[in-house]
Order: structure tokens, then C-alpha cells, then sequence
């Protein structure tokens, strides 16, 4: 008898297709998910399927992008332009990405994007059919933009284990109710039998949703769809503690620590690192650090503030109009307020390898987190992670959901400048002996509910509720 397979799901593979001098490239991912899952999709016969963000060219690039994924356990779906451009700029990314992200007023309700969202969910739902499923087999679905493929995926197989993670935030039911296609994204998703989210609020929020929108009944934090038992629970993802804690304390990271400490003359270092994106209050932390330069001019000279936005869906507008915000007002702070021997901010629109990132992490006396709204965030908790032996201090922002799991940080709410900028203040005056009791705090936390414990959980969670559901059934 052929044993069980684990099937995972996302909308990129944890490895990317480049094309450099004619020769195509497989390049792995250096993300958290990528490293959780890497000892589960490799093993066996279990696979990752996924989109390898590139478009092939012909047909015998699409094969042999197939041949080179199939040797790392990986199936491609590929996608056209168009279905890029309705699927994932246009639907996951200017509907569902806004809304989910507290910002109505951004969200573009265009019939075409739900036309090509559902289509799109369809081809996953495809390939995952064509993998001949078995009824003991686990697929682990993940984030929004496959908010369609548990109920497609149950439709051909009512007993199979599906489990679905979001990473982003789940919205307040009224906000959600606001999208035109909102009773087709709860059922796609009550498909699964483990919904999951990284904070309790989320989950609340898509148990109210169900309830107010669908009429659904819930019981703590079950309810019945499609005769099963579906379950939604909090599950905070964590990192891979050992990865960033064992590159810090390397005599090479230390060294390049060292060597950006001496570039920067030993000023206070202000670290900040995302993706661009409008969620991340990229502008509100500026405002906060100029608010910084003007209330206490003593700090002029004497800090840096190291911003690194790493470039990201450039072709949706509203990415762009921010883009071009963020250059011009770095440099009207720079101007108004750098001299000859002093550049406030150092700037960087880039994505960097993960020694480099932990090189900045070591080397920095501050880390700066201002997102208007995150499922997680994982750029403080791996800060957290690389600060074993030196100090540092977390600011960081009470929208994002990892402030609701450390104990520690100087929490800020994101929307008030003159609240970062106290904050900055405290941080750069903290007496080191609290910088590290904060930092002991949260180092536990993230030491232990790293990425492994995050999927094992998960794993074991998934297969509980099929048991549950088969007593039931046999009642
Ligand atoms: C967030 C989402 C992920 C997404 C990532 C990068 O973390 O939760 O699903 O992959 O952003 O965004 P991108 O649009 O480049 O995939």
C-alpha cells in the first residue's frame, strides 16, 4: 500500500525560475515558510505545488522548467500575463490584499479580476487532481490568493485532510462584507477542515463573518459546513530561530556588523526592513523620525535611520504612487536637515541575502516596525533572534500580530507620529541592562514557537480533527 502524501499550496513555490546568460535557474527562497515546510515537501513523495514566477517563452521552456522543478519535488503552475494580471495584481492584490489590510478605499471591485481569481484557483485545483490524490492524503493550502481551492479541492474528494493557513490579517466582518464576491471566498474556505490565522482577533473575525454573512451557527471555534466539523484556530507563525541566531553570532556576520557600525561612525543605527508596501506605514515612520530630528535636535548628527524597502508588486498603482511618496520624502529630510559630515537616512529600494539582513540586525540599536496592519511580521522576531549576545531595542507597531505574542517591545500605535517618535526617544536612551531584559523576554518566545514547532503543530492539529470527525460520522 502506497503511504500518505503531503501536498502543499501556495501561490509562489518556495524557489523562483531565472533566466541569466540563455540558462534557466531554479533559485531557492530564503523565506520562513520555504525552510518550515522544507523537510515536509522534500521528503518521499510529497510535493509543493506553486506558481515559479516566470512565464516561459515556448513550450520546451515550459517542459523543462517542469523536468528541473519535478527533481526538488516541486510542480509549477504557470500562469499567463493576462491570468497575472486579473489573478494576482488585480483580485489578490487590489481587492483582497486592501481590504484585508484595513483599507477600503483601495480596493477595486473589477468583475474581470473575480473572473480570473476563480479561474485561476481552478488551474491549482487542476494540477492538484492531476497528482492522483488518495483519501488519506494532507494538503496544507496557503494565504489569499487560493481562498477558492478548499471547497474545489473537497468538491473531488470529501475525505481527504485539508488544512488552510492565511498570513495575513482576517478584516472585521463589516469591512469583508463590503466585497461584491464575499459569500464565495467563506464557502471556498469552509472546503477546509482547519482554518487557521496567526491571532485570535483574526479568527473571531472570520467566525462573525460566517456567522453574519452566511448564517452559519458557531460553537467556540467550530461550525458545521457541508455535514463536517470545520475549525478555526490561532496558529502564530514563528522563524527559524537557529538559522538567525547561529549566522549573528558568526565571525563573519560580526565583522560585516562591525564594518557597518564603523561606516555609520558608530551613530545610533535605526534599522527598518519590508516590502514595499502601504500596509507597512512606511511614511508615518518617516514622519516620526523627522518628528525625531525637529523635537529633539540633539539627536541630529547622532542617529541614522538605515531603511531598506525591498521592491514588490511595482506594477499595482497604488504600489507605485507609494514608491515615488517614499523618495520624496527621504529626500526632503535629507536635504532639510543632512550637512557635509551627516546623511539622516540611508535609503535603500533592494532586496539583500540573508547574511546581509543578518549583518544589519546585529550591527543595528534599533529596530523600527510601524506597519498600519500585519498578520505577523517576522522581520522583528528575526531582529529578536540575532540579538542572543549584543543589545538592541524593538519598536514595535500594536497593529502588527506579532505584538500580541512578545512580551518586551515598546509597542506603538502606528497612526500616532508623536507616539514613534517618544518611542525613538526612550530607545535611544534605554540603559542597556532593560534593553536586555526586554530582549531576554521576547527571545524565549521566538527561541521557542519557531517555524518547526509552527508546522509540526499544524500537522498534528490536522490529523486530530479528522479523527474527531470520524467519531462523529460513526455516531
Ligand atoms: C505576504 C503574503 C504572501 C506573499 C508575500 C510576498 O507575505 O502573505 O502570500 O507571497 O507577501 O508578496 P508577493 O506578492 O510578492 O508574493
Amino acid at each position: 500500500m502506497q503511504r500518505k502524501r503531503t501536498i502543499i499550496i501556495s501561490n509562489r513555490l518556495p524557489v523562483r525560475i531565472e533566466r541569466k546568460e540563455g540558462q534557466l535557474h531554479v533559485i531557492p527562497s530564503e523565506g520562513g515558510l520555504a525552510t518550515g515546510l522544507g523537510s515536509i515537501y522534500k521528503e518521499g513523495r510529497n510535493i509543493w505545488i506553486g506558481w515559479p514566477g516566470f512565464i516561459p517563452a515556448n513550450e520546451e521552456e515550459k517542459i523543462e522548467v517542469t523536468e528541473k522543478l519535478r527533481e526538488h519535488n516541486l510542480i509549477p503552475v504557470f500562469l499567463t500575463e493576462c491570468e497575472i494580471e486579473g489573478y494576482y495584481e488585480g483580485f489578490s492584490n487590489e481587492v483582497l490584499w486592501p481590504i484585508f489590510h484595513y483599507h477600503p478605499s483601495y480596493a477595486v471591485y473589477d468583475q474581470s479580476y473575480w473572473n480570473m481569481y476563480e479561474s485561476v484557483n481552478k488551474k491549482f485545483a487542476d494540477s492538484i487532481m492531476q497528482q492522483e490524490v488518495m483519501d488519506t492524503d494532507e494538503i496544507w493550502i496557503h494565504d489569499y490568493q487560493l481562498m477558492l481551492l478548499p471547497k474545489l479541492v473537497r468538491a473531488f474528494n470529501s475525505k481527504i485532510a485539508i488544512g488552510y493557513f492565511q498570513h495575513i490579517p482576517f478584516p472585521p466582518d463589516e469591512l469583508f462584507r463590503g466585497i461584491p464576491w464575499r459569500d464565495e471566498l467563506l464557502k471556498g474556505l469552509l472546503g477546509a477542515d482547519l482554518i487557521a490565522f496567526h491571532t485570535y482577533n483574526d479568527t473571531q473575525h472570520f467566525l462573525n463573518a460566517c456567522t453574519h454573512i452566511l448564517g452559519i451557527p458557531i460553537q467556540n471555534n467550530c461550525l458545521r459546513s457541508g455535514g463536517r466539523s470545520v475549525y478555526v484556530e490561532v496558529f502564530p507563525m514563528g522563524i527559524d530561530y537557529d538559522k538567525f541566531n547561529e549566522l549573528a553570532q558568526s565571525p563573519e556576520i560580526q565583522t560585516r556588523a562591525q564594518d557597518i557600525r564603523s561606516f555609520y561612525q558608530n551613530r545610533k543605527f535605526i534599522l527598518s526592513i519590508d516590502r514595499l508596501d502601504y500596509s507597512k506605514g512606511i511614511i508615518e515612520r518617516l514622519k516620526a523620525f523627522e518628528c525625531l530630528l525637529k523635537t529633539y535636535p540633539e539627536t541630529r548628527n547622532e542617529v541614522v535611520l538605515y531603511m531598506l524597502v525591498v521592491p514588490s508588486r511595482d506594477t499595482v498603482p497604488k504600489y507605485k504612487e507609494l514608491h515615488d511618496e517614499i523618495n520624496r520624502m527621504v529626500g526632503h529630510i535629507n536635504a532639510v536637515y543632512g550637512n557635509n559630515e551627516w546623511t539622516p537616512i540611508s535609503y535603500f529600494y533592494n532586496s539583500y541575502d540573508i547574511a546581509e539582513l543578518s549583518a544589519l540586525y546585529v550591527a543595528s540599536d534599533i529596530c523600527l516596525v510601524t506597519s498600519l496592519r500585519d498578520g505577523m511580521n517576522l522581520v522583528c522576531k528575526e531582529f529578536i533572534a540575532s540579538k542572543e549576545s549584543n543589545n538592541g531595542v524593538l519598536i514595535l507597531s500594536e497593529m502588527a500580530g506579532a505584538s500580541k505574542e512578545l512580551i518586551g517591545p515598546l509597542l506603538v500605535n502606528p497612526n500616532s507620529i508623536q507616539q514613534i517618535c517618544t518611542a525613538l526617544h526612550m530607545a535611544i536612551q534605554m540603559p542597556e541592562q532593560e534593553q536586555r531584559k526586554r530582549l531576554d523576554d521576547s527571545l524565549e518566545i521566538v527561541k521557542k514557537f519557531n517555524i518547526r514547532h509552527w508546522v509540526r503543530l499544524f500537522f498534528k492539529r490536522l490529523k486530530e480533527i479528522k479523527s474527531i470527525q470520524q467519531q462523529e460520522l460513526a455516531r
